[in-house]
């Protein structure tokens, strides 16, 4: 769906089918989701722009339309997602990059990621600054498998690390039939309540803002402010 809406082509007709249900329900969604990927862009941009030259992906989706490896064009990129149908196709595209691969990683437990495939793209795991991508996944996580995840993440990855990050808003509770095709065990946070979540993370100066308005190129986007983000620091020791 996400990659309808960002004008991709990689995907398949149930997927533009589920898009366009969504849509009647909640409104236009593309703008909301080109901007997240912006948001993402900016991130990854800032994230290198500290010094940080490889990447590890939760809930990656498709790894197109403007994502990490193709932000962060000179990093090596490790995309990992549950979903098998999500993998191939990810391993099809990136087939052919020595920058870039995909496999099956459980977010809430770093151990499900193959470690050959960690340090190939992740070289020095633990040892030196690495980027943490965790977009489009919180809202389906609840609070506490959330902090303890963040937090093992944490203690995972060597000072200097970074996280981007995002979360749902209760914007969406304004349209029940859009709510309810998201699915009981989707969550929506306030900041307030997001922030603790974070743990030992610390957020950078930006905070944790609207992602029309984390660091913004230039005037934000007029988009709702469905999703909130962050880059969140494991400080240097
Ligand atoms: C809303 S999509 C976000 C895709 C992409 N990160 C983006 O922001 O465009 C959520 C993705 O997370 C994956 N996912 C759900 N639960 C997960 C988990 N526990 N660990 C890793 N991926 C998960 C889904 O398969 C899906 O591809």
């Amino acid at each position: 769906m996400i990659d309808h809406w960002l004008g991709g082509e990689h995907h398949f007709p149930v997927d533009v089918a589920a898009a366009r249900a969504f849509e009647q329900a909640y409104g236009p969604c593309a703008p909301i989701f080109r901007e997240l990927r912006a948001f993402l862009g900016r991130a990854v941009r800032a994230i290198v722009a500290d010094g940080v030259d490889s990447f590890l992906v939760f809930g990656a989706g498709v790894p197109t339309m403007g994502n990490v490896h193709e932000v962060a064009t000179e990093a090596t990129v490790l995309y990992t997602d549950v979903d098998p149908v999500t993998i191939r196709l990810g391993q099809r595209i990136l087939a052919g990059s020595d920058r870039a691969g995909y496999g099956y990683g459980d977010a809430t437990d770093i151990g499900t990621v193959d470690p050959a495939q960690l340090h190939r793209f992740v070289p020095g795991w633990g040892r030196r600054p690495v980027g943490v991508v965790f977009l489009g996944l919180a809202a389906f996580l609840d609070d506490d498998t959330l902090a303890r995840t963040l937090d093992e993440l944490y203690g995972a990855v060597a000072p200097g690390s970074r996280l981007a990050i995002d979360f749902d808003t209760d914007e969406l509770a304004a349209h029940p039939e859009a709510l309810a095709m998201m699915g009981p065990a989707f969550r929506m946070r306030r900041p307030e309540v997001f922030a603790p979540l974070l743990g030992r993370w610390r957020p950078t100066a930006d905070g944790i803002v609207p992602i029309a308005r984390w660091r913004p190129d230039g005037p934000p986007a007029d988009v709702p402010d469905a999703f909130y983000g962050a880059v969140a620091v494991r400080p240097a020791d």
